[in-house]
C-alpha cells in the first residue's frame, strides 16, 4: 500500500532522476525503518550455492546500485543476496539521456543506459563505506572505448580489483547496449576469455587465500545451438555458475506500447518466458555441471517458483522490484519456500 503510494510519487518524475533520488537516500531511509513501512521482511530460506550460504534464494539483479552506494539499504529489503554493478576500469558517462523508459501497463522497461558508472576504484570506496556484510556479488565489464581485442584486460583488470571484496563475480558479457559487447559470449572471444578469467582466478585464490567464485552473464537473444555451445564453453572451462539473463533485443509483448520502439534492451513481465526457456535449456546442457541464477521478468512470486523449477538455483529481480517494491522480494521467498514443502 504504502509502495504504491511512493511509486506513484516516483512515477510521476524522470525514471532516472527518481531512480538516482530513490538510490542516494535508500540507506537512511532503511536505519530509519522505511523498509519495514514498505513491507520489507527479512525471511530465511537458506541453500549453499557457489560453495556459498545464502540466506534465501532472491537476489538483487545488476544494475540498479551500479557504483555500490546503496548495499545496506537494499539489503533491508530482504533480499538474500546483492550484486552491484556493472563497474568497468575507468568512469564512464554512458549513452545520452534520455536513456530508460517505463512501460507501466506492460510491467517493463526498455534501457540503453551504456555502462554509465563511476569506476572499480570509487566502487570499492563506496563499498567500504557499507555496513553489509552478506553475500556481494560485483558484476564486471569493458569500458565502451576498449576495443573488443583487448575486452579481456579489462575484465581481468576489474576481476584482481573486486576480488578481495566480492562474495562471488559476475562477468557480464551481455548487455546489449555497449557496441559489441554481446559478440564475446561466441567462439574464440569467449574461449579465450574464459581460459584467462580461470587462470587469474587460480592465482588470486593462491594471493588471497579464498576461492571466488565466477559467473557469466548472458543474454536471452540466442538460438539454441548458441546457447549449447556456451554450455559447453562453461562445462569446458569449469566457471562457477551463470547468470541467465539479461535484457532482450527483443520487442515482443511491448508492441504498439508508448516507448515500445526505444532502443536499448527490454526488461520485466515481456521477458519472462524467454528467460524461463533459457534457463531450461542451459539445466538440460549443463546436466547439473554448474548452477544456474535466473532472472528475468519475475513480477509475482509465482514466476520466482517458475525459474527455480525451471533448473535455476537462486533468482534475482530487477523490473519487478521497481513495480512492486520489496513485497514483491517476500512473496518469491515465500513461492519458492512453498516449492520444497510442496
Ligand atoms: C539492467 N541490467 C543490467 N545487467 C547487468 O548485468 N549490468 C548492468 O549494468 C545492468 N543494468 C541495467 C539497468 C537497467 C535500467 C535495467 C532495467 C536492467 C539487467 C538486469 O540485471 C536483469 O538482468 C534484467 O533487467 C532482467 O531482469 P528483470 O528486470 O526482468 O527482473
Amino acid at each position: 500500500m504504502l509502495y504504491s503510494l511512493a511509486r506513484s510519487l516516483m512515477f510521476r518524475m524522470d525514471p532516472e532522476l527518481s531512480h538516482d533520488m530513490a538510490l542516494s537516500s535508500m540507506n537512511v531511509a532503511a536505519m530509519m525503518g522505511v523498509n519495514r513501512l514498505l513491507g520489507a521482511q527479512q525471511l530465511t530460506d537458506s541453500v549453499e550455492v557457489m560453495g556459498l550460504a545464502f540466506p534465501n534464494r532472491v537476489g538483487l539483479a545488476a544494475g540498479l546500485d551500479k557504483n555500490g552506494i546503496a548495499v545496506d539499504g537494499m539489503a533491508a529489503m530482504g533480499f538474500g543476496f546483492i550484486e552491484v554493478g556493472t563497474v568497468t576500469p575507468r568512469p564512464q558517462a554512458g549513452n545520452p539521456k534520455p536513456r530508460i523508459f517505463r512501460l507501466p501497463e506492460q510491467q517493463a522497461i526498455i534501457n540503453r543506459m551504456g555502462f554509465n558508472n563511476q569506476g572499480v576504484d570509487t566502487l570499492l570506496r563506496n563499498l567500504d563505506k557499507q555496513q553489509y556484510r552478506g553475500i556481494l556479488g560485483i558484476n564486471i565489464g569493458k569500458n565502451k572505448d576498449t576495443p573488443n581485442d583487448k575486452a579481456n584486460d579489462d575484465y581481468l583488470y576489474c576481476l584482481r580489483k573486486v576480488y578481495p571484496r566480492a562474495s562471488y563475480i559476475t562477468v557480464n558479457i551481455s548487455s546489449p547496449n555497449t557496441p559489441g559487447l554481446r559478440t564475446l559470449q561466441y567462439g574464440d572471444s569467449l574461449n579465450s576469455l574464459l581460459d584467462a578469467l580461470k587462470t587469474e582466478q587460480a592465482k588470486l585464490s593462491m594471493i588471497h587465500g579464498r576461492y571466488v567464485p565466477i559467473a557469466v552473464k548472458i543474454a536471452p537473444d540466442m538460438n539454441d545451438e548458441e546457447l549449447l555451445l556456451v554450455a559447453a564453453a562453461l562445462r569446458a572451462y569449469a566457471m562457477d555458475g551463470v547468470i541467465a539473463t539479461n535484457t532482450t533485443l527483443s520487442r515482443d509483448g511491448v508492441e504498439g506500447a508508448e516507448f515500445g520502439n526505444e532502443d536499448g534492451g527490454l526488461s520485466g513481465a515481456p521477458l519472462r518466458n524467454r528467460s524461463t526457456r533459457v534457463i531450461r535449456a542451459l539445466a538440460e546442457a549443463l546436466e547439473g555441471d554448474l548452477p544456474i541464477i535466473g532472472v528475468g521478468g519475475i513480477t509475482e512470486g509465482f514466476d520466482a517458483a517458475e525459474k527455480i523449477e525451471a533448473g535455476a538455483s537462486l533468482v534475482q529481480i530487477y523490473s519487478g522490484f521497481i513495480y512492486r517494491g520489496p513485497k514483491l522480494v517476500t512473496e518469491s521467498v515465500r513461492a519458492i519456500q512453498q516449492l520444497s514443502q510442496a
